[in-house]
């Protein structure tokens, strides 16, 4: 479905990029992973089963020297980059009036900053040398309203919301579709700090809110990585040729648009 398409996965390393990494290769297309960390074992593996198809290169979204080198580095090995996959991001959280301007300038940092121009150094490649693109960014059900005690992180995620909206107009006359996926919760490495953050503020056991938010869900179970990785290949796929600007609920019915 992505034969000859190059894409750029970023948090590639975490639950929703290492399954979206997979799903690009196994759909034919080159890609590049990219997290801020060395490139870990599991993607090494899945890596080696595509020879020639994939690269990894370390790299802090924040950092605009790395985003420039990682742009240019995608466009060297495979010319041209028709995908991006803008899914890096961090979650933390404080009751109201303990959310500090630090925890603030770390979440604003990667999860809009990192996000937006991610997305811009990805577009700008794209009307350079491929004429069309596919950028899907990642939100949140937290981004659809408030809650109590995740601000900073709720409000970041509406941002992504919004720069998908903005990009989406700005970008049409250059045949670039963007769209966000929201997910509900997923069970990825990010929900071990979420629910011990949980259990801190709401005096919960380890594991009972990520116990309770999977039985909250009205398909009746806590999502994993491969129930987004099937909406990531469709969104880049030209079967989605017609959708730009959206934001796509894959939450099992928690959100209901
Ligand atoms: N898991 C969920 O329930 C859930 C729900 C809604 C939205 N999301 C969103 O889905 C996306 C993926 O989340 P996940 O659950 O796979 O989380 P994860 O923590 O497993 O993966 C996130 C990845 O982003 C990377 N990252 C963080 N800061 C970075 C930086 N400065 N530069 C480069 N990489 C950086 C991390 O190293 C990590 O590998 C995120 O945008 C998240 O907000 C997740």
């Amino acid at each position: 479905m992505l034969e000859n398409k190059t894409a750029v996965i970023t948090g590639a390393s975490g639950g929703i990029g290492l399954a979206v990494l997979e799903a690009y290769l196994q759909n034919g297309a080159n890609c590049i992973a990219t997290d801020i960390g060395p490139c870990p074992d599991q993607i090494t593996t899945i890596l080696k089963q595509f020879p020639e198809r994939g690269d990894y290169l370390q790299a802090d979204v924040t950092n605009s020297n790395h985003v420039d080198k990682l742009f240019s580095h995608a466009a060297s090995k495979f010319t041209s980059v028709d995908i991006l996959f803008n899914n890096a991001a961090i979650f933390d959280m404080a009751p109201l009036l303990e959310s500090d301007e630090a925890m603030y300038d770390r979440i604003f940092d990667v999860n809009v900053k990192g996000m937006f121009f991610i997305m811009q150094a990805a577009a700008r490649s794209m009307v350079t040398h491929s004429k069309s693109g596919a950028i899907i960014n990642m939100a949140s059900q937290a981004g659809r309203r408030g809650e109590a005690l995740v601000s900073h992180y709720c409000a970041s995620k509406a941002a992504v919301i919004s720069y998908t909206q903005s990009a989406a107009m700005g970008l049409a006359k250059h045949n670039i579709r963007v769209n966000a996926i929201s997910p509900g919760v997923i069970d990825t490495p990010m929900w071990a700090t979420v629910d011990s953050l949980f259990a801190r503020y709401e005096n919960l056991q380890p594991g009972e809110k990520k116990h309770a938010v999977g039985e909250a869900v009205p398909l009746g179970y806590m999502g994993s990585p491969k129930d987004i990785s099937g909406t990531a290949v469709f969104l880049a796929s030209s079967g989605a040729s017609y959708i730009t600007g959206q934001t796509l609920n894959v939450d099992g019915g928690n959100v209901l648009s």
